[in-house]
């Protein structure tokens, strides 16, 4: 009766990961318990989410090919745009956030194109703008570019707005930290950087007033949410979001404290269950409104 925080099922976003092909579906080595799936495949994912009373699925797509500039990350003919499609028509009451990143697209795996060893920010943004747009094209409901380019939300919003999709939201990656935790997500999404790290664009993880400008700067380039990533390590940042900012704010419990806790569990040294709920309640009582989780169908299904 007196307690002050509760994890519930609209809370929680699915993430997807969307391969060529159909009948696919294929366990990531690193994430037990999750897939690579075509879009048929995914679409039934969706699906139960929604029966589950999931309110929103989130997804990243791996492209037939790869190349410098990431050429396939706009295609209307694209896994992801397909999946939005295909979703839209099988279940439309649930939320389709698309993920809009190159570094799934782009054969070298960094998140933007190349300048010889170095990220070029300006160029990227027109190429993330088109592959926002021909999500929004496929249906998408919100866009949440996780590159980390700066003024990636500004051009996306303008883009978006000049061809009529007003109302399409960004849920921006704003304090998105350079952490080893994704170690798992660039097997399942298949964008390990070819060379170097991430370091140039996300941040580092000893900065907290610089978390609270990036987060400033993508409000006022016009996202409607703002995302802190990953999420356990960093609740200090989600909280001081929350009490800095009068937004929504999303955490997002990544691949790498997923499979922490499944190796753990999976030892007999932690009881899964406990240490998930666990961890969920501490993140929304740190303050975020929704957390993106691989163990959103799990704990769905349990309360
Ligand atoms: C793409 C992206 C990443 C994640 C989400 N979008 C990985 C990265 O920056 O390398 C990580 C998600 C996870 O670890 O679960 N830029």
């Amino acid at each position: 009766m007196v307690r002050e925080t509760r994890l519930s099922r609209e809370d929680l976003v699915l993430p997807l990961f969307v391969v060529p092909g159909t009948g696919v579906e294929k366990e990531i080595g690193s994430m037990p318990g999750v897939f690579q799936q075509s879009v048929d495949k995914a679409t039934d994912t969706a699906i139960r989410a929604r029966d589950l009373g999931i309110p929103a699925v989130l997804l990243f797509g791996i492209p037939e090919k790869k190349d410098a500039v990431g050429s396939d990350s706009a295609r209307a003919d694209g896994p992801v745009q397909t999946l939005v499609r295909s979703i839209g028509q099988a279940v439309p009451d649930l939320l389709v956030i698309t993920d809009v990143c190159l570094c799934e697209y782009t054969d070298h795996g960094h998140c933007g194109l190349l300048d010889g060893q170095d990220v070029a920010n300006d160029p990227t943004l027109e190429v993330l703008a088109q592959e926002a747009l021909s999500h929004a094209r496929a249906g998408a409901d919100i866009v949440a570019p996780s590159d980390m380019m700066d003024g990636r939300v500004g051009r996306i919003r303008s883009v978006l707005d000049e061809e009529g999709f007003d109302h399409v939201a960004i849920l921006s990656y704003a304090a998105k930290y350079c952490s080893g935790f994704y170690g798992p997500f660039r097997e399942a999404a298949e964008s390990a950087p070819q060379f170097g790290d991430r370091r140039a664009y996300q941040m580092d993880p000893g900065n907290a007033a610089e978390a609270m400008r990036e987060i400033a700067m993508d409000l006022d380039e016009g996202a409607d949410m703002v995302m802190v990533k990953p999420a356990l390590p960093y609740l200090d940042i989600v909280r001081r979001a929350k009490d800095t900012f009068d937004c929504p704010v999303a955490a997002y419990q990544v691949s790498g404290e997923y499979s922490m806790i499944k190796a753990a569990a999976r030892a007999g040294w932690l009881d899964e269950q406990r240490i998930v709920d666990e961890t969920l309640l501490s993140i929304r009582r740190a303050g975020a409104d929704f957390i993106i989780t691989y163990f959103a169908l799990s704990v769905a299904g349990r309360l």
